[in-house]
């Protein structure tokens, strides 16, 4: 018997899914039993790098998902419309679903799961975070004995890049984004990707496999990469950091001690210390540090991007469903689906205990460290680090200053009562500290 898979999308993915399907020799021995039934394109007369019979390949995207034939739909087409329109008539009518699409899970996960838990289908979704790095089945499955406390990740590798980029070579923000423009790293429009909602899509998936609720992407705290400055990639170097887009997802700290089970879930650039194993991660590489009881310690990393690497991860959700479908026709695998049936309690921003730096522009006159230190204490925020600059222009000099773990609300009531100071400019930049 074979499976028939209708491929919604033949982009990079679909294409790089299409050729190991076609080619499966010295791959998984189930491959051979798994064929391409349909697949669905937007448009039927753009060229592309693989040939697919004119007979299999459609632009009507709803006949794939109403086909009798078709086994799994594999949806590799992006976007919020029609893919979960699709995916939820492809359940209706007890089809499995593959998919990469991360902003459909991150959105929409809550209506796909308990349609497909209603239905006996699988959902599965490799591909939706971190591309080609078997984070998910790790979750899932390889780590399911632990109590995991922390997850922290570079799950976005067009932000990486850039900050590699000006890290290495101390170029700007703006010059480099160009030229991942140029190269095609980033988008022509980049806010997804640079502005940090492509990484909190992941982080909510990532996470509510983590610690095992659904997280509502708008409780995900988010801030992008656009304020950093070659100038603050200096100080970073200097105090002994590098700065990364970092999703930090941990069990929140309770302020009372009874048993407040919220969580901490943040996606913002982050000083990271050098010797951090997520510091010497480069490029558009991805990476997740996952913390567990009793494990420890676990990286994971690799290509979170790209035809190949998405393709990977989908092909082996597709050879997973098929390896549950032969073994266990009339049941569904727990291990293999989603049992989450409530939301996270997320805790606020200003309750999160950390680092920060802190880059301000001052005039420069007596006292003006007296008065941030007055400042600073005031609010109970102590210093860890300050380094003064000489004059950088126009009469101002530049402070930076890294504060000790402190609360966000101290911080954040400490920095208005400074923007407020006579001798004070600015504050152009203030990062967190991992
Ligand atoms: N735009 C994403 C990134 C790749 O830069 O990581 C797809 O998730």
């Amino acid at each position: 018997m074979t499976y028939k898979v209708g491929i919604l999308g033949l982009g990079t993915v679909g294409m790089g899914v299409a050729k190991i399907l076609q080619d499966p020799l010295g791959r998984h021995p189930l491959l051979p039993e798994i064929e391409i039934g349909r697949v669905g394109v937007r448009s039927l007369n753009k060229q592309r790098d693989v040939a697919i019979a004119p007979t299999v390949i459609t632009d009507d995207l709803e006949a794939i998902v109403n086909d009798e034939t078709v086994d799994i739909v594999v949806e590799v087409m992006g976007g919020i419309e029609p893919a979960k329109s699709l995916i939820l008539k492809a359940i209706g009518n007890g089809k499995h679903i593959v998919t990469a699409n991360k902003a459909v899970i991150a959105r929409h996960g809550n209506e796909i799961f308990t349609a497909a838990k209603q239905k006996g289908v699988y959902v599965m979704l490799e591909a939706a975070a971190c591309g080609g790095i078997p984070v998910i089945q790790a979750l899932k499955q390889s780590l399911g004995a632990n109590r995991i406390s922390e997850l922290t990740g570079i799950v976005n590798g067009t932000t990486n890049y850039i900050l590699s980029r000006m890290y290495f070579e101390g170029a700007d923000f703006d010059a480099t984004l160009a030229e991942a423009q140029q190269l095609g790293y980033a988008e022509a429009d980049p806010t997804a990707d640079v502005d940090g909602y492509d990484a909190a899509d992941k982080m909510a998936i990532l996470a509510s496999l983590a610690f095992g609720d659904r997280v509502k992407l708008e409780d995900i705290y988010r801030e992008g990469i656009r304020s950093i400055t070659s100038a603050d990639i200096g100080y970073a170097k200097e105090l002994g950091f590098t700065i990364k887009l970092l999703g930090i997802a941990k069990r929140a700290k309770s302020k009372s001690n009874n048993n407040d089970s919220s969580l901490e879930i943040r996606v913002h650039p982050t000083l990271l210390p050098i010797q951090h194993p997520l510091a010497n991660i480069h490029g558009v590489t991805n990476a997740v540090r996952i913390e567990g009881d009793p494990i420890g310690e676990v990286v994971f990393s690799g290509p979170g991007a790209g035809s190949g690497a998405t393709a990977s991860a989908v092909v082996a959700d597709i050879i997973n469903v098929v390896a549950a479908l032969k073994s266990m026709p009339n049941q569904v695998n727990q291990l293999m689906g989603c049992s989450h049936e409530h939301y996270a309690k997320i805790a606020p921003i200003a309750d999160t205990v950390t680092q920060f730096y802190a880059r301000l522009l001052t005039h420069d006159k007596p006292g003006v460290i007296g008065d941030l230190g007055t400042a600073f204490g005031k609010h109970s925020v102590s210093l860890n680090a300050i380094l003064q600059k000489t004059t950088v222009h126009d009469g101002l000099a530049e402070i930076v200053v890294v504060t000790q773990r402190v609360s966000e609300c101290n911080f954040q009531k400490a920095i208005a009562a400074i923007r407020e100071l006579p001798t004070m400019h600015s504050i152009p930049t203030i990062l967190r500290v991992l």
